[in-house]
């Protein structure tokens, strides 16, 4: 008691550090935030609140020193805290204290289908986040997979709704258990690189609000994301950072949002807009605001002298400036302001253990004939690793994701490291890819010059792999350019530097070969039967090659489903097939609906190379048939599926059960199914479990948007359980009265 009297006595009578005497209830804790911004907000100068609505350096805003009020830290995100740079530039500040664990990405995050772990993926960069004293971590992203050729999608959760909604709550609520404000983006239809600026979006409302909307809706009302970024592109010709509609109808009419909308870096490009269309805090690319150019200072950003010219001159009046100042102050007494927050930690051997485990559980082994993995170490004596993603490394590059990772373990370092002794691993490159290793001044070390031509490579890579027990061959994409990378998307589908010849040729001399595939992409495998054996690895942060060996060995049972379909070419993605990608004059039309992914292939029995969902285990897992606690389902009630899950192979293992819905008849277009529900259940040998899903009419709704509503419409539906989108184990029929 007495503790907390003087803490009370001290923090509502304080010396600011120009020894000004600060007073007042907002530096009271103990009263509501509501209070304490009204009373901060009156104690503030027209320049006070100007000067917290924009940044004063690449990462940061001002705070309000006279009052004691600090300023705040923005930091990239997603996947790790980003190296501290200089003040006004990109390039890197050269700290020699800011080397970090870098976590898997999102897709591979997204591929555990495991709640849990995402809150542990949320606490663990939340800490790092926190002791490296940043307020406000730029990320997850959500936006949704709707080409393969999308340059960030690396970056985000997938193609369904239904799974990215629940997998970014709890890393948001992770994150935030630190006194850090989790800042989703890039709200909103920000799915493609190209022309990201400037490209306007037409989609329809149904689309919007059933495909595109959801993750960002539960990142607001289940996860209570204290920030949101606004996105580059434009939607109705307005961009994503003073969009009205976005801001002011939907996040915060609709859904009632009481954090701060941060613009992306340069995405505000018109004043008038960014002040009436619920933008709060201005970020920007160069100092001018602007994407180019570095010679205007702060003070030229739309939300610092040209909004407070237009408030001298009467043109525009305070209270939307009062708005954004609440939001702001709101943010700050969350996260700056904030003296219960934990002091967070960095490089842990906790968050390295996080990020193994994540990186386990997030790998897809896609497919395993002849169960040619696990790699039986006690047996073989040779194992050739090839490929050039086997020893690059990934952490830096692909844009602001990119970090100064204070270690990364190369998938051959991983394997040589697990293997030990016990035999041979011989590498050979294969092929050259990108030989570069830098960005913003970070520097992987690595020296990847090669003077050697594609064919002595190839020659070698054979000569390795000929008399081997196994081939691993490590390929994919990487973070430059065109590749897994932002600013820029993909130009096709393949795999680059004729990686396809040398893995058909790997095929022909050993039928013990393994392709893992590195990338947050979809790749077209036209060896696809060639090849026994495929891993979906993702980019799996500091403990890659760690996690990799454990599943190529079996220490882990490969658990992770694709969070996202594989289509065998360009064309049977339906924003290439019918849709327009990238568009055309400024325009780009998702003319495909809410046909997107999965919904697409079962529309049109486009079968995919691998589908949404999809995932194999060392173990094999028999379902029973799913039951319902009812036939019918009341408007206001629930209804229940059962279904019996057994382990029937020799090991330990987890599958993830999904149920979809299927709507057996409809007054509108609806997919064959939809994911509403799924369970990651672990199984011993020959153990049983019965897995259940409690479901209500939201799971069997659309959007209807003539009458801006979810509709329910009575009659009859399928509850489909599936161990993946394609593989479908049993339904029951249930009806909507
Ligand atoms: C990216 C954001 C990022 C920001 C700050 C922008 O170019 O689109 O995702 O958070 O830069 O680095």
């Amino acid at each position: 008691m007495k503790t907390i009297k003087l803490v009370l006595l001290l923090t509502l009578f304080a010396f600011a550090a120009n020894g000004q005497e600060m007073k007042g209830v907002y530096l009271d804790d103990t009263k509501p935030v509501e209070e304490r911004v009204e009373d901060a907000i009156s104690q503030m100068t027209l320049d006070d609140k100007i000067a917290i609505i924009h940044a004063q350096s690449k990462f940061s805003s001002p705070g309000v020193p006279r009052l004691g009020i600090p300023e705040l830290w923005m930091t990239d995100g997603p996947h790790g805290i980003r190296t501290e740079v200089l003040w006004d530039e990109w390039e890197q500040a050269g700290w020699t204290n800011d080397s970090v664990i870098a976590f898997p990405a999102l897709t591979c995050l997204a591929s555990t289908w495991n709640e849990d772990l995402s809150l542990l993926y949320g606490q663990s960069i939340g800490e790092e986040a926190r002791f490296r004293e940043k307020d406000v971590l730029l990320g997850p992203g959500v936006n949704i997979y709707r080409s393969p050729l999308n340059g960030r999608n690396f970056e985000y959760m997938g193609e369904d709704p239904y799974l990215a909604s629940t997998m970014v709550v709890p890393y948001i609520k992770g994150v935030q258990e630190n006194g850090v404000a989790a800042c989703v983006k890039h709200y909103a239809l920000n799915n493609q690189e190209t022309d990201r600026h400037t490209i306007n979006v037409n989609v329809d409302d149904r689309a919007l609000y059933e495909i595109y909307l959801p993750a960002f809706k539960a990142a607001v009302q289940e996860g209570n994301a204290w920030a949101i970024m606004g996105s580059y592109n434009r939607y109705q010709n307005q961009q994503g950072c003073h969009n009205e509609r976005l801001l002011v109808e939907i996040l915060r009419n609709e859904w009632g949002f009481d954090g701060a909308v941060v613009s992306d870096w340069g995405g505000v490009h018109n004043t008038m807009e960014a002040i009436k269309n619920g933008l709060d805090l201005e970020f920007g690319t160069w100092t001018d605001g602007l994407t180019m150019g570095a010679t205007n200072t702060y003070d030229s950003y739309h939300l610092a002298n040209p909004y407070r010219k237009l408030i001298k001159s009467g043109e525009v009046g305070t209270e939307e400036l009062d708005q954004k100042v609440r939001n702001v102050l709101r943010l700050n007494f969350r996260t700056a302001m904030n003296r219960n927050k934990p002091w967070g930690s960095l490089g842990s051997p906790e968050h390295s253990r996080a990020a193994r485990k994540i990186a386990e559980e997030g790998i897809v082994l896609l497919k395993n004939e002849n169960d040619v993995l696990p790699i039986d170490i006690d047996k073989a004596e040779k194992i050739a690793v090839i490929g050039e993603n086997a020893i690059k490394m990934m952490t830096v590059g692909g844009g602001s994701s990119s970090l100064k990772a204070l270690y990364e373990i190369s998938p051959l370092d991983g394997l040589r490291e697990r293997v030990g002794t016990q035999a041979e691993v011989v590498y050979a490159r294969g092929y050259v890819g990108d030989a570069t290793g830098s960005y913003n001044g970070v520097v992987t070390g690595q020296d990847l010059t090669e003077v050697r031509s594609a064919d002595e490579l190839m020659k070698e890579a054979l000569e390795v792999a000929e008399d081997a027990d196994y081939v691993i061959f490590v390929g994919g994409l990487n973070k430059s350019q065109h590749q897994d990378s932002e600013g820029a998307d993909r130009l096709s589908m393949d795999l680059p530097y004729n990686q396809d010849k040398l893995i058909r040729k790997l095929a022909g001399i050993n039928t013990n070969l393994v392709v893992v595939n590195i990338s947050g992409n979809a790749v077209a495998m036209p060896w696809v039967d060639e090849v026994p054996a495929i891993v979906q690895g993702w980019y799996l942060g500091s403990e890659t090659g760690t996690a990799l060996a454990s599943v190529l060995v079996g220490d882990a049972n490969p658990s992770g489903k694709l969070p996202f379909s594989f289509p065998v070419k360009l064309n049977d993605n339906s924003a290439h097939s019918v849709g327009g990608f990238p568009g055309e004059d400024g325009q780009v039309h998702y003319t495909e609906g809410i046909f997107v992914g999965y919904r697409w292939h079962e529309r049109e029995n486009i079968e995919p190379l691998f589908s949404f969902g999809h995932g194999l285990s060392y173990t094999t897992f028999k379902y029973g048939k799913v039951t319902a606690n009812k036939t019918e389902l009341n408007p206001d009630g629930k209804i229940t599926f059962s279904v019996e899950v057994k382990n029937t192979g020799k090991r330990e293992g987890s599958e993830i059960v999904q149920l979809y819905i299927h709507d057996m008849q409809a007054s509108v277009a609806r997919p064959v199914k939809e994911l509403k529900g799924f369970k990651k259940v672990s199984l011993q040998p020959g153990e049983t479990k019965t897995v259940t899903f409690t479901i209500d009419k939201t799971a069997l709704s659309f959007f209807d948007a003539e009458k801006h509503v979810w509709v329910a419409e009575p009659g009859d539906f399928e509850a489909v359980i599936g161990a993946s989108s394609a593989d479908v184990k049993s339904k029951i029929r249930f009806s909507l009265k």
